[in-house]
């Protein structure tokens, strides 16, 4: 369970440490061994200070204790009271770390003592010595810190024992000195370090900011960036490969412009050829073969009226048939190709024409037509031919794969674009799949014929729901060197 919960922090740590930025990271890397260096170095300094200091301190105290009782001796043996308090005072003096000092005389009593306001109780017995002792130190706690109190027999403990406490009042003032350079020294190494990281972030990522930059400017086509090269070293080789890669794609791209505007040319040549073609064979079929027709149904019906009782009369008369059915399919056949009323009075006039022939022609299928806005108002000629044959390819289509009972068609003249919708309730395909393949180009010059007018085009199907046609013709955008003849 705990390896689970240090594998759980660990991850956390590396996530959470993974978010941050590379400033941040070198920052707190910095810092942090900053930190942990001058901390560690300022405790073990601390510790071995204390140590050492607290060692010389016992034999400071010793020292002084072996000599207040050697200078003592005399004065026990001649009974010179006052000279003995007067030299506690002076050791006194001399020393400030001596906290207090007194002599024991060898029945016990205390015989002079530095203390102003009496013996304080329990201190004879806090520190014991035995005659043969050399001396004996005890480390006690008392309210002014922790005091060395060393004993040490006088005349070999016949003439008493001398006691002196040495505060560590001055060893503490060394060690917190001392600690507080060590931190003030670890504060201004880490600015140091801190500035020093500051300076190689900045050194190091400006770069790689750069370079950032430089990716999103180019995700969003524009190649004309550039990264600063700093520095001949891996960075700086990584900028110069990414100058390289933009370059080359920056021609691609100016390849790839330059490819699809002549691909828009070839496609606009070959639209406007057709509809050339389509409105030279309409005409030739409206003035020709219908002139032509017309004649011949008329001399048949001079023919039919002149030989009112020949034998062949049912048969000129199904001649004449048969000529006026050819006239009446070479006049929708005209239509088809190009109405000239499209030219003549526009895309509502021409629409509804072709609906009706449509119509006429497959009565099975119900079409609804609504256009509304164009009031007096002529498009583009480019525009209506584009529409034309839109709605034309997808009333074909709806005859051809959808199956449908109704197919509704909306044309709407707004005020910058050109609107056109064509539903189906038929069987529906599926969209997503490839509809353009070999031989089946309707859809495709569909949306090749909007595109080249800078519009939108969006079909949408699902099996069994009927298709939908939306297009979307801007009028403003339109150029006038689109051109379909
Ligand atoms: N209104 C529609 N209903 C059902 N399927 C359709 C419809 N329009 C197009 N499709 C499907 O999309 C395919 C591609 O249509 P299109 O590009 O016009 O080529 P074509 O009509 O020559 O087959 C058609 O073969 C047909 O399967
Ligand atoms: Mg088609």
């Amino acid at each position: 369970m705990t390896k689970a919960f240090f594998r759980r922090c660990f991850y956390k740590f590396i996530t959470s440490a993974g978010a941050v930025s590379v400033r941040t990271k070198i920052m707190g890397i910095v810092l942090g061994l900053v930190l942990l260096l001058g901390f560690t170095l300022t405790w073990q300094v601390r510790q071995l200070l204390v140590k050492a200091l607290y060692e010389q301190q016992h034999q400071e105290a010793v020292a002084l204790t072996r000599d207040l009782s050697a200078r003592a001796t005399d004065l026990i043996l001649i009974n010179d009271l006052y000279a003995l308090q007067v030299l506690l005072q002076d050791t006194q003096r001399n020393y400030p770390n001596v906290l207090y000092a007194f002599i024991i005389d060898k029945d016990g009593y205390v015989i002079a003592h530095t203390f102003d306001q009496g013996m304080p109780p329990n201190l004879i017995d806090a520190n014991i010595v035995q005659n043969n002792d050399y001396e004996h130190t005890v480390i006690l706690q008392t309210s002014e810190g922790y005091v060395w109190d060393t004993a040490v027999p006088i005349f070999g403990g016949n003439a008493g024992i001398a006691r002196l406490g040495l505060s560590d009042y001055q060893v503490k003032q060394t060690v917190n000195s001392i600690t507080g350079q060590l931190l003030l020294t670890t504060v201004l190494v880490s600015v140091l370090g801190i500035s020093a990281a500051i300076f190689l972030m900045w050194v190091l990522t400006r770069p790689i900011i750069e370079l950032v930059d430089a990716a999103h400017a180019v995700s969003q086509q524009n190649f004309s960036h550039r990264v600063r090269v700093w520095a001949e070293d891996e960075i700086g080789r990584l900028s110069q490969a990414f100058n390289m890669m933009i370059e080359a794609l920056e021609r691609a791209e100016k390849e790839r412009a330059e490819r699809e505007i002549l691909r828009a040319q070839y496609v606009q040549g070959v639209i406007a050829a057709q509809e050339d073609e389509r409105k030279r064979v309409a005409r030739e079929l409206h003035d020709s073969t219908s002139q032509s027709l017309t004649s011949l149904m008329i001399g048949l019906k001079m023919l039919e009226e002149t030989c009112q009782r020949c034998r062949k009369l049912e048969r000129v008369s199904e001649l004449r048939n048969i000529a006026g059915q050819t006239l009446e399919d070479v006049h929708s056949l005209a239509i088809q190709l190009r109405p000239s009323v499209l030219d003549d009075l526009g895309l509502p006039d021409a629409l509804r024409r072709y609906v009706a022939e449509f119509q006429r022609r497959y009565p099975s299928l119900n079409i609804d037509l609504a256009i509304t806005g164009f009031e007096n108002r002529r498009l583009p000629s480019e525009v209506e031919t584009a529409l034309y044959r839109i709605i034309q390819e997808a009333l074909t289509n709806i005859i051809r794969h959808a199956e449908a009972q109704t197919a509704s068609i909306l044309v709407e003249c707004r005020a910058n674009s050109v609107l056109a919708i064509v539903d189906d309730d038929g069987k529906g395909f599926d969209v997503s799949s490839k509809f353009y393949q070999d031989g089946h180009l309707g859809l495709y010059g569909i949306q090749e014929r909007v595109e080249l007018l800078s519009g939108q085009v969006e079909i949408e199907s699902e099996l069994g729901h009927g298709t939908s046609i939306y297009v979307n013709i801007p009028l403003a955008a339109t150029t006038k060197e689109v051109f379909y003849g």
